[in-house]
């Protein structure tokens, strides 16, 4: 049976999630493929580290290019994450006629094009299941399974560490720190883990879902990004009494031949699947003109489901099967919409003084600005004292909340920051 040797570039968690994986599995896969995948070479700065996992010392080396550069091995597999160097040795794999695997979103997101072209020249393929929702194949689900359908929108949890700190805040009243710190020693965040709560990630994955959908090379400046830091949890009992939960949210739709994005946290109806989708779990509900409503749904964090994808992912390079890159370099591309020219539904939630006449100030402020109220809602305190007000609103432009937020923190009546969030009602 022929031997498939894995180049491994980076041996922390994920990367010894792989080699775990393939030493349980590997003659399962071997069955299925008629290819057995064997561990070539792994390279990490750091090779003394226990990983956990039974791993040969002489594969070990500190030298990725010794790996790269190896004719013995079929696949590389790029698990060291960052951009700069991590593009260096994809760029150089794929140069050298190696396939790539790779988990690594924000490469993806950011040196994306370069990459799929490098593959396209050099046809070396370049796998890069992994770095949406970690264990669902989501990413051949719209390649493959959706291929007849023009996908009109995608709503996707797809950030395991926010997910987790929403669902712990949430169900045990957990503050934000204590949340994050439980989500840190699981594994499931970045480190730091910045570019988890402020919604980088989030917006990594967004990125390579639209190019997936729509063919595009979107920027990260294209779109609005917010993350969950600071959230309080009086958002999350608010929505809460209104029948929604608050969830972090990449929303991608085409509009009128344009592609609609934003990443943030937005109120969700408890009644939706996305609703209920928990802990550190990811899902993506993706709606096609032909097929519906579809929702994919699994582990989005963490050793071994991310893992399970890069598998997936180095079982189709050794088979020789094509890949995303080169079919997404043949999609025709739309224009992201100016995210000021969004139509949404917001969650205003404002400090005001418990006196006659504040309502009608700042309903003055909204409908000057074309934002209508839906509902409201006051909780009864002594006259005169601040006093929380929820608004929900119907649908209005970016542009005109952005105003009307601006003057309604300059009233003398308005106690500190108004918090505004997106309300997403799946149409
Ligand atoms: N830090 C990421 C998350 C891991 O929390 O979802 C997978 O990309």
């Amino acid at each position: 049976m022929k031997k498939i040797k894995i180049g491994i570039l980076g041996f922390g968690t994920v990367g010894a999630g792989v080699v775990e994986g393939i030493l349980k599995n590997g003659e399962l896969m071997a069955q299925r493929t008629g290819l057995f995948p064997v561990i070539g070479k792994i390279a990490d700065l750091d090779i003394k580290t226990d990983r956990g996992v039974k791993v040969d010392k002489s594969l070990l080396t500190t030298d990725a290019l010794s790996v790269i550069n190896d004719p013995e091995i079929d696949v590389i597999v790029e698990l060291i994450g960052g951009v700069k160097v991590a593009k260096d040795f994809v760029l150089r794999a794929l140069k050298n006629g190696k396939p790539v695997v790779t988990a690594n979103k924000a490469l993806l997101a950011e040196a994306g094009r370069e990459l799929f072209e490098a593959s396209a020249k050099s046809g070396a393929g370049l796998y890069f299941e992994a770095s949406v929702g970690g264990g669902i194949p989501v990413l051949r689900a719209l390649r493959d399974g959706l291929v007849g359908n023009k996908i009109k929108s995608m709503y996707g949890i797809l950030n395991g560490t926010c997910n987790y700190i929403l669902t712990r805040m949430e169900r045990e009243g957990l503050d934000f720190d204590a949340a994050l710190a439980d989500a840190q020693k699981l594994g499931y965040a970045e480190t730091p883990p910045d570019l988890d709560i402020d919604g980088i990630d989030t917006a990594h994955k967004a990125v390579v879902l639209a190019s997936l959908a729509y063919g595009a090379p979107v920027s990260m400046d294209a779109f609005t990004i917010e993350g969950i830091r600071g959230l309080s949890h009086r958002e999350i009992e608010y929505a809460g009494e209104l029948g929604y939960r608050i969830k972090m949210l990449a929303v991608i739709r085409e509009v009128n031949g344009e592609i609609e994005m934003r990443v943030e946290p937005s109120l969700v109806q408890k009644k939706h699947l996305l609703a209920e989708v928990h802990d550190a779990y990811n899902a993506v509900f993706v709606d096609g003109d032909i097929v519906g409503s579809t929702l994919y749904y699994g582990r989005g964090a963490g050793r071994l489901p991310t893992a399970s994808a890069v598998i997936g992912d180095i079982m189709e390079a050794a088979a020789g099967k094509g890949g995303c890159s080169d079919w997404l370099l043949k999609h025709k591309a739309l224009p992201v919409c100016d995210p000021k020219n969004i139509l949404i539904r917001c969650y205003l939630r404002l400090s005001l003084k418990d006196q006659p006449d504040v309502i009608a100030q700042v309903a003055h402020v909204l409908g000057k600005n074309k934002i209508s109220i839906a509902s409201m809602i006051q909780k009864e305190q002594n006259a005169g004292e601040q006093v929380p007000v929820v608004f929900l609103t119907h649908k209005a432009l970016e542009k005109d909340y952005a105003a009307a937020m601006e003057e309604i923190e300059r009233l003398d009546v308005v106690d500190g920051k108004p918090v505004r969030m997106a309300i997403e009602d799946f149409e």
